[in-house]
């Protein structure tokens, strides 16, 4: 998935209780990756359907939920030392008659369990990614006086579980939705948490996602994104009975009315067969924007991460994409200073990205996790080291990031029309190659797709005029 660690914490936008309505609020608040905005979401569904209608004041909400993500250093102090703030808070109400529930979601709390039960009294429910169709349950039991800790690998299939959205919310979510397809990693990738956290991988069936895409285009929605931690690991049986790829699921999810753009994220470099890269010849609703982490470009270091493929593999593939599709911008994720990696491992990583060419990139120093068989390895990089090598990684990604946008000044684009900008004149929406593109607010209203051209670079984004 695309990291986006560094992305903005977001509220759930106010879903409509459809069921006894009890007043009461909840605050949400999500780190991490796209899949647990999603999974946000679906809680905010599911809390709607108990009664509770969202607010974005957690001073004036009656539970806060935190959704958390574990995937570097200091994530779970992070969210123990929130929590220490949260049980101010809860004392304060209390001596004034009130109350406050807290529940804490996401990959900390699955990796943590009791751990947060024990270390943070103000904690009523500590509930795993597996486990969110439990919620309300949960929530029962904890107003009933009760310490819940719900992270098991349970057999239901939570999606089916989890009450789906209105239409309404839909609505106020935006003309862009995310979709998990898939779950969990078998990868094992020596550096990463997510096996563990997220549990082994699964696959959505597809007619329950080709349903739920359907529901997202009828609601208004115009681009989706299918999410996943490996979301090209995606199998399960088509329509025609024959066992699909996530090739073949965009294939069918194109021709939904209304389904007017696709992506999907985040692919891993061995799960990308012929299929998958026919479809971004084929299919004008895929969008040419693909983000394919390759996280170093020394075969050494890619072993000792048992990512089970080479440079020269990945380079391969980048070149069998971009020959179906040369339009198609690359986006990757990396890691400096995996232990054991010396200056020449990283100028192999410098040489692939100059051989590549990203159009985006997010990099991070390697983080040492507990319980993932790189923490135990020897050589770990000093951090000095670590901090110099993602420097010059940096430099050279944003340098390759101002080309790519210099390069889109003159280009004729569709863009889909998002949300109003900064400024009441102007609209923000999305380029093909993800990028943020701010026009005119005569353009178009939110979720038109207009014809635009692009005028000029930004710090962030680009600025483009009606054709
Ligand atoms: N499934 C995706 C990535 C999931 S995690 C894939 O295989 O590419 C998102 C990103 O976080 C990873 O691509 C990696 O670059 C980064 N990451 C994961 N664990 C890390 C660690 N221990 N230290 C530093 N970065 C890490
Ligand atoms: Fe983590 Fe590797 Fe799985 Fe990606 S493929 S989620 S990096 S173990
Ligand atoms: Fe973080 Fe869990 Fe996603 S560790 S990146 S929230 S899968």
């Amino acid at each position: 998935m695309t990291d986006i660690a560094n992305l903005e914490p977001a509220a759930v936008p106010a879903p409509e209780p459809a069921i006894a309505p009890h007043g009461r609020k909840v605050f949400v608040k999500t780190y991490g990756c796209q899949m647990n905005v999603y999974d946000s979401e679906r809680m905010g569904d599911a809390l709607a359907r108990d009664g509770y209608v969202s607010t974005d004041s957690p001073e004036s909400a009656d539970l806060i939920l935190i959704n958390t993500c574990h995937i570097r250093e200091k994530a779970a102090e992070k969210v123990y030392s929130q929590l220490g703030r949260l049980e101010k808070m809860k004392r304060q109400r209390r001596l004034v008659g009130g109350d406050l529930m807290v529940a804490v979601a996401g990959c900390v709390a699955q990796a943590e369990g009791e751990e947060i039960i024990r270390r943070a009294p103000v904690v009523d429910v500590v509930i795993g990614p597996q486990t969110y169709h439990r919620l309300p349950e949960a929530l029962t039991r904890a107003r009933a006086g009760e310490r819940v800790v719900a992270t098991d690998f349970p057999p239901d299939d939570k999606f089916e579980a989890l009450p789906k959205a209105t239409d309404k919310t839909i609505r106020a979510r935006g003309v862009t939705a995310f979709l998990t397809v898939q779950e969990g990693c078998d990868k094992f990738c020596t550096f990463c948490v997510v096996p563990y956290t997220r549990g082994a991988e699964t696959s959505r069936p597809a007619a329950r996602i080709i349903e739920e895409a359907t529901r997202l285009a009828q609601a208004g929605v115009r681009e989706i994104t299918l999410l996943g931690q490996n979301v090209n690991a995606w199998h399960g049986l088509g329509g025609d009975d024959r066992e699909w790829g996530l090739g073949e699921l965009l294939r069918r999810l194109a021709t939904i009315p209304g389904v007017d753009r696709l992506r999907y994220t985040t692919s891993h470099p061995r799960d990308m067969d012929d299929a998958l890269i026919q479809a971004h010849r084929d299919l004008p609703e895929l969008m040419p924007y693909l983000h394919l982490p390759v996280q170093s470009g020394s075969d050494r270091i890619l072993k000792a991460m048992n990512r089970r493929h080479t440079a020269a593999d990945y380079i391969r593939l980048v070149e069998r994409i971009r020959s179906v599709n040369p339009d198609i911008a690359l986006s990757g994720d990396f890691i400096v200073g995996f232990p054991g990696e010396t200056d020449e491992d990283f100028q192999d990583t410098m040489r692939l990205i100059g051989t590549v060419f990203y159009a985006q990139a997010f990099s991070f120093k390697y983080s040492r996790r507990p319980g993932t068989p790189g923490a135990d390895l020897d050589g770990q990089v000093d951090e000095a080291v670590k901090s110099e090598r993602l420097e010059r990684l940096q430099t050279l990604l944003f340098s390759q990031q101002r080309a790519f946008a210099a390069a889109c000044v003159g280009r004729e684009i569709d863009l889909l029309i998002e949300k109003p900008g900064r400024n009441t004149d102007q609209m923000v929406g999305r380029s093909p190659w993800l990028q943020p593109v701010i026009v005119d607010a005569k353009a178009g209203k939110i979720g038109d797709i207009v014809r635009v051209r692009i005028t000029e670079t930004g710090s962030n984004s680009l600025y483009a005029a009606v054709t």
